[in-house]
């Protein structure tokens, strides 16, 4: 595989063209989960502590370089709050990947995970690629989900999973760049010869790399 790379994200981003391939990303999951603290760390390296819940949807774009392609990621931040479901929902289609939060110290944003996925089953397209992210791993003393939970509801569900902190930088990158790879993966197996919609027109030749895995909600 190719070494990884990639850029800040600037306002030029999101008027670029110069792009191999595109990629649609949703963020979601319960209000307070970390959505979009998870994104502005990943976009812009930023990250502080006040609670200002979306309202409604934002997106960022960032361009990364992955198996020497260079790929715009769209990135989707979506509330949260229940009374923006139907805005939400409008926007999981076409969405090639999706970021599904919880917060590892709320019990209850872990419980909601199945209705999460439901969702994505319900409006999105049906090879779109789901990663389980158990956010706030900083707040050990405040866990109330272990990781093992974690790892086995997204094993049941057919999600990778990973643990992260959007305060202390921990995994935010890695998420993203495997939502890329396994994105990659799932073009290389289900579009070739033909391209993708949404590449400019090129042939995919990424990496390959293992899907794993699937478990339960004790909820
Ligand atoms: P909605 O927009 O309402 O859906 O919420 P959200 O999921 O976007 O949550 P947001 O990113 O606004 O974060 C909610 C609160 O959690 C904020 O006070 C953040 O500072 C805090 N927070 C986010 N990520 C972390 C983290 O990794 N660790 C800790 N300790 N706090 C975090
Ligand atoms: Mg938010």
């Amino acid at each position: 595989m190719a070494p990884a790379g990639d850029s800040p994200a600037s306002p030029r981003d999101a008027a670029d063209q110069n792009f191999d391939y595109m990629f649609k990303l949703l963020l979601i999951g319960n209000s307070s989960v970390g959505k979009t603290s998870f994104l502005f760390r990943y976009a812009d390296d930023s990250f502080t502590p006040a609670f200002v819940s979306t309202v409604g949807i934002d997106f960022k774009v960032k361009t990364v370089y992955r198996h020497d392609k260079r790929i715009k990621l769209q990135i989707w931040d979506t509330a949260g709050q229940e009374r923006y479901r139907t805005i939400t929902t409008a926007y999981y289609r076409g969405a090639m990947g999706f970021l599904l939060m919880y917060d590892i110290a709320n019990q209850e944003s872990f419980c909601a995970v199945q209705d999460w996925a439901t969702q994505i089953k319900t409006y999105s397209w049906d090879n779109a690629q789901v990663i389980l992210v158990g956010n706030k791993c900083d707040l050990e003393d405040e866990r109330v989900v272990s990781a093992e939970d974690g790892q086995r509801l997204a094993s049941d569900l057919g999600f990778e999973f990973f643990e992260a902190s959007a305060k202390d930088n921990i995994n935010v990158k890695q998420v993203f760049e495997r939502l890329v790879d396994i994105i990659c993966e799932k073009m290389n197996e289900s579009l070739e010869p033909s391209p993708s919609p949404s590449s400019n027109g090129k042939s995919p030749a990424l990496g390959d790399t293992p899907l794993p895995q699937s478990s339960s909600c004790s909820c």
